[in-house]
């Protein structure tokens, strides 16, 4: 069975997400999602979500391409992580493109899947609050 994981924070879940779900879960059989945690996204990514981590797990395990949902706690935990779920396949979306090379010495495949365009959480956020004024 071919294991591949993927990492992040998938606030406000939308069809970008679902994209980059699909193709991932795509090149294998089993795909892992690796959540970012509300107090990892706030101390080190400097998010603010709007759905609680359980709330966007849930999302999450409700999705057909989504297999397993885990805990994303720090930056150094994917070394650890590729051993841990034996992954054979490290999915991000490009504009991640070259940061995560170096798990290919963990024997890894690591692949940067081209992002949908014209969306992102960040895109939402910002859409809404222009309505709102
Ligand atoms: N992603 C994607 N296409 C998009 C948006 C996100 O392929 N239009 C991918 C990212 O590259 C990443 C994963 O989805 O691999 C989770 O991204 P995340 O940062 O949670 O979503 P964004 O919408 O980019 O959130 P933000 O605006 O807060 O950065």
């Amino acid at each position: 069975m071919k294991r591949v994981i993927t990492y992040g924070t998938f606030d406000l879940l939308h069809y970008g997400h679902i994209n980059l779900l699909r193709r991932a879960r795509a090149l294998g059989d089993y795909l892992i999602v690796a959540l970012s945690t509300d107090e990892f996204n706030h101390e080190q990514k400097n998010k603010v979500c709007y759905f609680s981590y359980e709330e966007r797990k849930t999302l999450l395990e409700a999705i057909r391409y989504v297999d397993l949902v885990i805990p994303e706690e720090n930056w150094d935990q994917k070394r650890t992580d590729v051993h841990l779920y034996q992954v054979d396949t490290f999915v991000m979306g490009d504009d991640w493109k070259g940061k995560f090379d170096f798990l290919k010495e963990e024997g890894c495949e690591v692949v940067y899947l081209p992002r949908t365009p014209e969306i992102s959480t960040t895109q939402i956020k910002n859409d809404l609050n222009n309505r709102e004024s």
